[in-house]
């Protein structure tokens, strides 16, 4: 079979000429929907199966659909399939090979279905793929973060707001942090997989079928928990992208967060952390130069994501029921989100592995900056039975004092502190380190030691690793 002049072969019968060469280029997809070929070929199988159980075709039809189907997989995956933009996509570019490999039957496929329940299958499939394949990723990330939680349950770091020193934390503590914002991303991608578990084939074009096929078989062999139930929905619907594209963009700020974290502390001036050679590059001209490329890359990666969220739910804003032919836009998009976040993810995971916490500078400036300034305070309350804002206030003085004197807090004199307030004693002194100001903080999801230890034990029965 090959091209006639009306154009398609697979359409072209009340088409008297052809499309013009700007009409193929914007309608063709096949350029992107290659990508689609085991999914399509998947669902075209269980389509077929189907077809001669309920009686729908022949046995020997069904085998012989089976059969070309295979070897068309395995001429894709060894590189020898030739596919025509003329054909437009990936299921008439199979169809069409189909016909070549085994002539009339192959046309008895198209049966009680429609390339837009085709395509919504198709697509379903991969992006299902695709956040299962993001999960195990996520899982690992988790499983990195809670390692370095772990090492680090006792090394202590500022904690910031407004990126000034606010009071000390454990590096665990703020590891932990990123667990609690990557382990919703993956209660999110676990969520949307179950709302995404439906099967659309036998929508056909719209409206069902007449034919007497069974939706529960394919969807059973698909894989899927159960078939939709509109049929007008299921070749409209593309929540599942959406949803997908949301997940993704949510998880991609908190990579964001983490990268910028990372550019932060790399620097001179922090030195928290250090990049190992394998995930940061070097400057041609200034040869000291370490650059944190891999983590501005990741904060980056985010501003993509995010443009395709925001471009699909702009595709799909206002189209009428059912299908469009808007929505072949909506791949791209989401194999872009897919690939980036992916990338973002697995560099992330790299980086941080190899990266080593430089301890001593962390511990020296968790001191820094007052740290402990809101220990003291506690301190006058709990043993003055000082009001709080009044305590606030006396530390305040305490703080101006130190800063006159350029001194930490715990090296003012007993005298100086009786001279804000008489009533401090030689205990305080007890609270003014960073070790015990951090153990003392055991409030439920505090930052002391023992409640990160608790945290990770929580995460690791949760991932069950
Ligand atoms: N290539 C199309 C897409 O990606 C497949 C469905 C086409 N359906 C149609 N009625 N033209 O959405």
């Amino acid at each position: 079979m090959s091209d006639t002049k009306s154009g398609n072969q697979m359409w072209g019968g009340r088409f008297v000429t052809g499309p013009d060469e700007v009409m193929e280029e914007i309608n063709a997809s096949i350029d992107f929907d290659k990508i689609l070929y085991a999914q399509d070929i998947a669902g075209s199988k269980a389509h077929g199966r189907m077809l001669v159980k309920q009686g729908i075709i022949s046995a020997d039809d069904g085998k012989a659909i089976l059969t070309g189907l295979d070897t068309i997989l395995s001429e894709i995956e060894a590189g020898q399939f030739k596919f025509s933009r003329a054909l437009e996509d990936i299921h008439m570019n199979i169809e069409s090979r189909l016909a070549e490999l085994i002539g009339d039957a192959a046309g008895r496929l198209h049966t009680a279905r429609s390339r837009n329940d085709q395509i919504a299958l198709d697509f379903r499939l991969w992006v299902k793929q695709t956040m299962l394949q993001i999960d195990e990723q996520l899982v690992m990330l988790i499983g990195s973060l809670l390692d370095k939680a772990d090492v680090h349950k006792e090394t202590l770091m500022p904690g910031f707001t407004h990126l000034q020193t606010a009071q000390p934390v454990t590096f665990g503590h703020h590891c932990m942090a990123y667990v609690e914002m990557f382990g919703r991303d993956l209660s999110r991608i676990r969520d949307g997989l179950e709302r995404l578990d439906e099967c659309p084939l036998g929508a056909a074009a719209l409206a069902g079928t007449g034919f007497a096929i069974d939706r529960h078989i394919t969807c059973g062999e698909l894989g899927f928990r159960e078939p939709t139930r509109n049929s007008l929905d299921s070749v409209s619907d593309r929540d599942f992208g959406l949803e997908f594209l949301s997940i993704a963009s949510i998880c991609a700020v908190h990579l964001s967060r983490m990268a910028e974290e990372f550019v932060i502390w790399s620097t001179p001036q922090f030195n928290f952390v250090s990049l190992s050679d394998r995930f940061s590059t070097g400057s041609s001209i200034m040869p000291q130069k370490k650059n944190p490329d891999a983590a501005e890359l990741v904060r980056a990666k985010t501003g993509r994501i995010n443009g395709s969220l925001i471009g699909l739910l702009t595709v799909m804003k206002g189209l009428p029921l059912a299908y469009s032919k808007d929505m072949q836009e909506d791949k791209e998009s989401v194999f872009d989100a897919a690939a980036s976040l992916r990338l973002a993810i697995a560099a992330m995971h790299g980086m941080i592995s190899d990266s080593t916490i430089n301890k001593q500078e962390m511990q020296k400036a968790a001191g820094s900056g007052y740290s402990i300034a809101t220990d003291l305070a506690d301190w006058l309350v709990r043993e003055a039975g000082i009001p709080f804002r009044q305590a606030h206030h006396v530390t305040g003085r305490a703080v101006a004092l130190a800063e006159t004197k350029q001194c930490g807090l715990e090296e003012l004199s007993l005298a100086d502190l009786k001279g804000i307030e008489e009533r401090i004693e030689q205990s305080v002194f007890d609270v003014l380190s960073v070790e015990n100001s951090v153990k003392s903080r055991r409030s439920f999801g505090g930052t002391a030691p023992q409640n990160v230890e608790s945290q990770i034990s929580y995460w690791r029965d949760r991932l069950g690793n």
